[in-house]
């Protein structure tokens, strides 16, 4: 599993008039197994993840361990981890920068080692991404924090179970608290907390390692602290965002795909935004299925946090409203900087512009082929759809931030009947 280091200097040609159709099935999310990866550092001994995706933050994610001095190996689908009796606590600042999810190691280190330096983690540029929630979580907890020369610091005596609220139910700020939570002395209880499905999935872990946590998936979460955890084997959820991906595609190009490996619950409010632009929908219990024969109609969609349509999914959204029927509003309120990628629609063609939190986009039955560029992850994806709908053949440049969050992109796209390649720039 090692994603593509060239990929910096790689694009895809996608071609456009296809239609997207078939069976596709999908590995575990990325944003569950990265920080599964970091919950492994509070317990000495092998911890055994499935079902991981082939993705290149995964083994970015395994430096920053192995700079901790664990030992990581990854093999297939397979992760393993080994966590000696003493962990280290300052993160590597290179591997650190590489991946936004390296913030995810400040609650278990926290938590298991009183202390913890890391330098301001990298990731997408989406917009300003501060930590002040984290930090507030862990003093709350009774641990210091500071900045010093570019790194956090983080220390704590002791940590004590106390009650924090959220401003916001961010991800990462509630991943922080509830693992440093876990091993402090009393309860802890978290209001406002995040609700999404790979909160749960993190929850599900710590609880199978001898944490007691109750209230993971509704707003408040209550930590018992425990004295230790134990390492212990866990399968990875599905990723919604991926499943997701594909689904959109299937709507956005008049095709007919079932994605398994997939609870339809974690993307219940994307199907349906996609049953009420005109697809038929089915589900199973970890299986979806989206057929559409019409253009989409127009739809207003607000990205929100869970169970709300997610940010995530904000490119495939404009993607869709570019090549469906009628005016359609787009809302971003999470993450500012995500409607950089309307700029490149509309070298595609697209009759969008933005206001504010808002993206007007008037559809058009064909994009124009062009040359594109992907931001982050999700805006590689939503562009590498969007060529899908052009007339001719579009290249999406950098593309290794899909490989950061998409395994087997090419593959999986042809499997479906998608005409694409990689190529070097
Ligand atoms: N925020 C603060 N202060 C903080 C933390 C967050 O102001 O201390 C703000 C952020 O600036 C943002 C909002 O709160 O405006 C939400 O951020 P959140 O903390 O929920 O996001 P995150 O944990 O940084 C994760 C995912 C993102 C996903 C968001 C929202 C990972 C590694 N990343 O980020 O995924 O968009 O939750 O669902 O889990 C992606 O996968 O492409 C991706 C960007």
């Amino acid at each position: 599993m090692s994603g593509n280091p060239t990929s910096r200097e790689q694009s895809f040609l996608v071609t456009g008039g296809v239609r997207l159709a078939g069976e596709i099935s999908v590995t575990g999310a990325k944003n569950s197994v990265l920080k599964l990866m970091a919950v492994a550092l509070m317990a000495e001994g092998r911890t055994t993840l499935t079902n991981c995706p082939n993705i290149s933050d995964v083994p970015a994610m395994a430096d920053v361990l192995r700079h901790l001095g664990c030992t990581v190996e990854i093999s297939g689908d397979t992760v393993v981890i080994d966590t000696p009796a003493e962990v280290g606590h300052v993160a590597d600042d290179k591997a650190a920068q590489r991946l936004r999810a390296s913030v995810c190691i400040l609650g278990p280190l926290v938590g298991r080692q009183h202390r913890a330096v890391l330098a301001m983690p990298g990731g997408d540029a989406i917009g300003s991404r501060p930590l002040d929630m984290h930090q507030r979580g862990l003093t709350t907890l009774g641990a210091t924090t500071r900045m010093d020369h570019g790194r956090l610091v983080a220390e704590a005596r002791d940590l004590r179970g106390a009650r924090y609220a959220l401003t916001f139910p961010s991800v990462g700020a509630t991943e922080t608290f509830v693992t440093a939570a876990v091993l402090a002395k009393g309860t802890s209880v978290l209001e406002n907390a995040a609700r999404e499905p790979e909160i749960v999935d993190i929850c599900d872990l710590l609880s199978q390692m001898g944490a007691v946590i109750s209230g993971a998936g509704s707003s408040t979460i209550t930590i018992e602290g425990v004295d230790q955890l134990r390492p212990v084997s866990h399968r990875v959820i599905g990723d919604r965002i991926v499943a997701a991906t594909w689904a959109m595609g299937a709507a956005m190009t008049r095709g007919d795909v079932t994605v398994t490996g997939i609870d339809p619950m974690f993307i219940h409010v994307v199907l349906e935004k996609l049953h009420a632009v005109g697809a038929v929908v089915d589900t199973g219990t970890d299986w979806i299925r989206v057929a559409q024969t019409e253009r989409p109609r127009a739809s207003n969609i607000r990205t929100l946090p869970f169970p709300g349509f997610p940010t995530d999914l904000q490119p495939m959204a404009i993607a869709m409203a570019s090549v469906s029927d009628g005016l359609s509003v787009v809302t971003e309120n999470i993450f500012e900087s995500r409607f950089r990628f309307v700029e490149e629609m509309v070298r595609m063609g697209a009759d969008a512009e933005t206001d504010g939190h808002h993206a007007k986009i008037r559809g058009k039955e064909r994009l124009d082929s062009a040359t594109v560029w992907a931001s982050d992850i999700r805006a590689g994806a939503g562009l590498v759809l969007a060529g899908m709908c052009a007339d001719r053949v579009t290249e999406v440049c950098q593309i290794f931030h899909i490989d950061r969050g998409y395994p087997h992109f090419v593959e999986n796209i042809r499997s479906l009947g998608g005409v694409i390649e990689r190529v070097d720039t």
